[in-house]
Order: C-alpha cells, then sequence, then structure tokens
C-alpha cells in the first residue's frame, strides 16, 4: 500500500452564481471544538446526542487515521466533514451495525492494511448545503481509495424518508423505489448523486428513528482496479 500521510485541495464552488474558495484538508486538534458545534448544527433531534462526535473520538480519529480526518473549510470556517477508516470487505459477512464496524466512533477497528475505505461520518453545515461540499468531500476519498490502490469505498447511507414510511413498505421496496425515482430520499438521493451505487440494505445500522434504524450501504469502486464484467 502506498503512503499517504496528508489531503490538501482548493477548489471553487458557487454560492448564488458567486464563487467562493473551499479548502479540503485534514483536520487536526486545532478544530476539535468548531467540528463539534457543526455535528449540533447538522444533526439535530430526534438525532441521538450521545452519537454526535466528542473531544476524544475526533482526537481518535486524528491520531489513528489522520488521512481520513477530512474537513471543508470556505472562509477560515469549517462548514463540513467527513471522517473515514480502513477496513476488509467480506461480501460473504456484509451486515454489521456503524457501531461494530467503527467501533463506536473511535476507529478502533481501523484497519491499516485493509482493501477498503469506509466512511463513518459525513456532513455539510445547512447553512452550505447545496454548494457541492459534500460531493467535493466524497470525490477526496475517491482520491485516496484510487491513491491508496483499494478496491473499494463503502458505508452506510441513512435513509431519513423511510421511517415515515416503514409501516407501508419494506426498506427493500422503499430503496427501490428510490431508484426507480418513485420516491425521494436527502441521503440516498445525495449518494446516488455522487457515485455510490447500492449493495445491500442494512437493519439495525444506527439508532436513527428518521430512517427506521436501516441503512443502505453503499460503493465507489476503484474504476482502476475492475475487470470487465464486474
Ligand atoms: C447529505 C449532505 C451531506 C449533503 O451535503 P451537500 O453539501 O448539501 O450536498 P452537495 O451540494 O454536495 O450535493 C451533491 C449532489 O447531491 C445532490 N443532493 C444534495 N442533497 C440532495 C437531496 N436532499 N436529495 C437529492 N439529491 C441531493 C445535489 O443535487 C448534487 O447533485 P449534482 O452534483 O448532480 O448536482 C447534507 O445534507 C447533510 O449534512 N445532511 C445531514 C447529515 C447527514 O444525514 N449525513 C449523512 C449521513 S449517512
Amino acid at each position: 500500500m502506498n503512503k499517504i500521510e496528508t489531503y490538501n485541495k482548493s477548489v471553487y464552488v458557487f454560492r448564488d452564481g458567486q464563487p467562493k474558495l473551499l479548502h479540503i484538508r485534514n483536520y487536526t486538534s486545532s478544530d476539535i471544538e468548531q467540528l463539534i458545534n457543526l455535528q449540533r448544527e447538522c444533526f439535530p433531534p430526534p438525532y441521538p446526542a450521545d452519537l454526535l462526535w466528542n473531544r476524544e473520538q475526533l482526537l481518535l480519529h486524528i491520531e489513528r487515521f489522520p488521512t481520513g480526518a477530512l474537513c471543508a473549510e470556505i472562509d477560515g470556517q469549517i462548514v463540513g466533514s467527513l471522517t473515514a477508516m480502513m477496513t476488509t470487505f467480506d461480501p460473504n459477512h456484509m451486515s454489521h451495525s456503524w457501531a461494530e464496524m467503527t467501533d463506536d466512533g473511535n476507529i478502533g477497528t481501523h484497519e491499516k492494511n485493509g482493501d477498503t475505505l469506509y466512511v463513518v461520518d459525513i456532513s455539510v453545515s445547512p447553512s452550505a448545503r447545496g454548494l457541492g461540499l459534500g460531493k467535493q468531500m466524497l470525490q477526496a476519498t475517491y482520491e485516496l481509495v484510487v491513491a491508496l490502490k483499494l478496491q473499494r469505498l463503502l458505508g452506510g447511507g441513512r435513509m431519513p424518508g423511510y421511517g415515515a414510511v416503514q409501516h407501508e413498505v419494506s426498506p427493500e421496496h422503499y430503496v427501490d423505489d428510490v431508484l426507480h425515482g418513485k420516491r425521494r430520499d436527502p441521503v440516498i438521493g445525495f449518494l446516488l448523486h455522487c457515485g455510490r451505487t447500492p449493495v445491500a440494505v442494512l437493519p439495525d445500522y444506527l439508532d436513527d428513528e428518521e430512517s427506521g434504524n436501516y441503512a443502505l450501504l453503499m460503493e465507489w469502486r476503484n474504476p482502476f482496479l475492475q475487470t470487465s464484467g464486474t
């Protein structure tokens, strides 16, 4: 595996037609206060407050896999963050919860020789949504997948539109409806727009009332490591 230490990129995004310089870079211990405030903004109740990042967890991300600790900054303010770790994908044992995969968000399960980059968390401030920041941060992870010569990016996408209709349709049916344009889901829709494709529906993924505790496992495969027909 290649050794990659840091990620740093500057690109322009557009707010009301006006260019804004966006920096995607690794977060460090001096960013922690801003990251905690961002989490509160991005995951309001009913999302459980104990699932928001605390200082200790953020320090563990920086210590255990600094390359996967990413933030998006505009005008010196952190307006987005994404945390990733590495794992080994086993197609015969796909079922997992967020807590099992990520060691309750402490990423003690990070496998430095794994074949898969796993998205632990992604969020963008409500004040900066729709500018392409989420997509730029995912783009950064795709670049890491290629640079680290990994097989894929993987992550469980919340499906916050599902909770409200869970007594009417199964989660698989709901996802199928989203894929056929019959329903819209804000997170699955976002991930599809960002190039992710569905792998499996995971029950009991997260204590996430809006999603009926389900998630859709979605991947992005390293195009350089695929053989035709796979
Ligand atoms: C999901 C989230 C990260 C999206 O971030 P964002 O910066 O607003 O998204 P972007 O502006 O980068 O959008 C990228 C693409 O997704 C699309 N998209 C964004 N939100 C969408 C939505 N609600 N429904 C459908 N598509 C959506 C955009 O139209 C864009 O598509 P395009 O590039 O083809 O034009 C943000 O809404 C968020 O932080 N939500 C709360 C936290 C959360 O639920 N995180 C996910 C945990 S799994």
